[in-house]
């Protein structure tokens, strides 16, 4: 089964065997399938956040449970749930439609509703973690249901339980402070999201582009389909469309480091953009990073880093004749190499490297 419709960077892999899963007795099936069970697989929602540097061995699952429901309305929250397949901007735009403010800032955002959770998606100020109720998920080793808390989840920066391998999992090496053993990767299947939209709904605007639409436009106090609106422009402008222009979003994430470390690279380029954490550590902008090192609008190979967001790399291939998941690997390694050179940083790779 080719992968090349199934993932946002167009890349022409295949995999052996491909499942699409649009019920959770389908997951069922495949945990009871003596022949499927004992297989190593591979969760695919929008295949958005993946890059695939060959032909898939596991058994791809792809999500295709669909649904979308209120579940209660309560004085201090809506409860919503959404399953699986959904896609992600769908599911927000429907909110919205049905009078239910709280994932505006999240508009836009490339995958499906299943996938939001494992990287905990974040966006202009919210993080899935900030409207995250539970979920519900298939243990493959068994078939059963399971439902997940937040704190169950791990939930971190781009990071959840559900990206760190089941077993022997350095957690405190990634940074998700999870204890060995914890992780639930290609073990657990998520199947339904829960959501929680605090009442009454408080706009979200400390993101600086956000800052600028109000004071641009003159609307102090925009609602949340003005936000949506402002949220959907940003990311136009910025982002390329995965339709046009294959692409997983964002390649790297946001280095933390020490105010002794950020101070360091503050001396070697004053310019360097920083935002404070609430843990006294400093955020930079790998975006940043990347661009003053020369990359933006660079090609290597297929693989370019894209004009307008030096943090996206793009497919510069053709759909006949796509990048690769090599040449993209080799594009990133030569960037993590120049901004390691030149700041003492490491970038972490955002997106799932298969
Ligand atoms: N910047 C540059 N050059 C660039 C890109 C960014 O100088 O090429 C600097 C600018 O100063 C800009 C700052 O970096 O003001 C921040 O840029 P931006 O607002 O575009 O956000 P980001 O830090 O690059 C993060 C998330 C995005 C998310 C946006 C908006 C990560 C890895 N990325 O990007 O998420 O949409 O903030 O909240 O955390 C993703 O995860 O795939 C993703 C796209």
């Amino acid at each position: 089964v080719s992968l090349q419709p199934w993932n946002t960077f167009g890349i022409a892999a295949r995999a052996q065997a491909l499942v699409r899963v649009r019920s959770v007795a389908d997951l069922q099936a495949v945990a009871a399938d003596a022949e499927l069970a004992p297989l190593p697989k591979l969760v695919l929602g929008g295949g958005s956040n993946i890059v695939l540097t060959g032909d898939v061995k596991p058994v791809v699952l792809k999500m295709e449970i669909m649904g979308l429901r209120v579940l209660a309305a309560g004085p201090k929250a809506w409860i919503i749930e959404a399953a699986a397949g959904q896609n992600w901007h769908d599911f927000v735009t429907w909110t919205l439609a049905q009078g239910l403010p709280g994932l505006e800032n999240l508009a836009l955002i490339p995958g499906t509703v299943g996938a939001s959770p494992v990287q905990n998606i974040g966006a202009y100020g919210v993080e899935l973690q900030d409207r995250f109720e539970s979920l519900d998920a298939i243990d493959l080793a068994t078939g059963q249901a399971f439902t997940l808390d937040a704190a169950g989840c791990g939930f971190a920066y781009r990071d959840s339980v559900f990206r760190h391998a089941a077993a022997a999992d350095p957690g405190a090496q990634t940074g998700s402070g999870l204890p060995r053993g914890m992780g639930l990767a290609g073990r657990a299947v998520i199947t339904h999201v829960r959501f929680r939209l605090p009442r009454p709904w408080k706009p979200v605007l400390g993101y600086l582009d956000l800052e600028r639409r109000c004071v641009e436009t003159g609307v102090a106090h925009p609602d949340a389909r003005q936000i949506f609106d402002w949220v959907c422009d940003i990311r136009r402008a910025k982002l390329p469309d995965p339709a046009v222009l294959g692409n997983v979003g964002c390649f790297f994430k946001n280095p933390t480091v020490s105010p002794d470390q950020c101070a360091d690279i503050i001396a070697r380029d004053p310019r360097v953009v920083h935002y404070p954490m609430l843990d006294g550590s400093f955020k930079l902008a790998a975006g940043w990073l990347i661009e003053v090192c020369g990359w933006k609008g660079k090609t290597i190979g297929k693989a370019g880093v894209y004009e307008k967001q030096a943090l996206v790399l793009v497919n510069r291939g053709s759909n006949g004749d796509s990048v690769t998941g090599g040449e993209v690997m080799t594009l990133a390694k030569a960037i993590q190499t120049s901004v390691y050179e030149r700041f003492g940083i490491r970038l972490e790779p955002e997106p799932v490297v298969v």
